[in-house]
């Protein structure tokens, strides 16, 4: 009987330190060691309440973290699958199911299981597109069900992509959910055209604006005086809506000589970058295409010295085949 409660004592001690173990590097996402592997910090801590389906991770006994399901709100990067970062691709590897945006390379989402659901969302405004309540929905459904849900999203989450509004939509559900930030297009896409967005002599300053603001809003929630006034001004949604912009910034004060840049498909190995200034570079930039970002300020002078992607040999850009922009959803479907 006495070494039968040592035994039990002994393999209750050697769990707690497999759990340690696995928590220390913060690598928790593995499907075999489950939730539990979460550090503490990151787990969201909820009271059970029963019937709700809610988790309270920190009370659940092994099984039940294990049969849990969360979501994973996994920024992808702007296109480079080498700008995926390590637990985003950890992420991936766990996932039970893939909801990914249209733009987000194949070569990321390939880090999946084989047998992971994958669900390719639309390009927004196109026929086989989800709704943004219909994308919540679909996400609290799987994760309802006990999977884990990797939501990837082009760029980082929370930046300019309604990964918030993903996440509310989680929290209000009593969803467990973690985030993962990507390598935004916003910074991404100027370094990869040879253009530092702040510079000792030329940027001490630089702001990520929209250039496609909701259409519902009455008035522009854009502060375009003090836009005008940062070293560097980086525009994204903005292709189809630079008359406007180049309007406002030389109405409010930037000199009609800034340098600009329009860059399209950054990080893609089809990147394209046209430079100008806020005179002229709506002539110059006709035809580009979405996605691009645009950049204005002294900055972008800097890209005739430093431009590097460029120069690589192709092999090295990456793969054109991958890019499946313009394919359909591989899924209709209905949340
Ligand atoms: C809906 S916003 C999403 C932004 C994303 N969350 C991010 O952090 O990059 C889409 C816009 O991001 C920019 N964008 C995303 N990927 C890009 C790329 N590879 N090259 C140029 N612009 C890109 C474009 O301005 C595009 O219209």
């Amino acid at each position: 009987m006495v070494e039968f409660a040592f035994l039990t004592k002994v393999v209750a001690g050697l769990k707690r330190v497999k759990r340690v173990l696995c928590t220390k590097d913060g690598r928790g996402l593995s499907r075999e060691r489950g939730a539990d592997a979460l550090p503490q910090d990151d787990r969201r801590s909820r009271k059970p309440e029963p019937g709700n389906g809610s988790f309270g991770v920190e009370d659940a006994g092994d099984e039940a973290a294990d049969r849990r399901g969360r979501v994973y709100i996994v920024g992808a990067g702007p296109g480079d699958p080498g700008l995926l970062t390590l637990k985003g691709k950890r992420c991936l590897e766990e996932a039970d199911v893939i909801v990914y945006d249209h733009l987000v390379n194949e070569d990321i989402v390939a880090h999946g299981r084989p047998d992971a659901e994958r669900v390719r969302l639309g390009k927004p405004g196109s026929a086989g597109r989800l709704s943004q309540d219909a994308i919540n929905r679909l996400l609290v459904r799987r994760a309802s069900e006990g999977k884990v849900v990797v939501r990837l999203k082009g760029g980082d989450p929370f930046i300019f992509s309604r990964g918030g509004e993903e996440a509310e939509a989680l929290a209000g559900a009593d969803v467990a959910f973690e985030i993962v930030p990507g390598v935004t297009s916003a910074i991404a896409v100027p370094s990869y055209a040879g253009i530092p967005l702040t510079h000792r002599h030329m940027a001490s300053s630089v702001a990520f604006v929209t250039g496609h603001e909701d259409s519902t809003k009455e008035a522009s929630e854009i502060d375009w005086k003090a836009v005008a006034g940062m070293g560097t001004v980086v525009f994204l949604m903005g292709v189809s809506r630079l008359s406007q912009i180049v309007a406002r910034l030389v109405e409010e004060g930037r000199a009609p000589e800034t340098p600009v840049a329009v860059i399209e498909w950054g990080t893609w190995p089809g990147q394209r970058t046209v430079t100008g200034t806020l005179q002229d570079i709506r002539e110059r930039a006709q035809g580009m295409r979405r996605p691009a970002v645009i950049v204005v300020g002294e900055v972008v002078r800097l890209r005739n010295r430093l431009e590097w992607f460029k120069e690589l040999p192709a092999s090295r850009r990456g793969t054109e085949a991958k890019r499946q922009q313009e394919a359909a959803p591989t899924k209709a479907l209905k949340a």
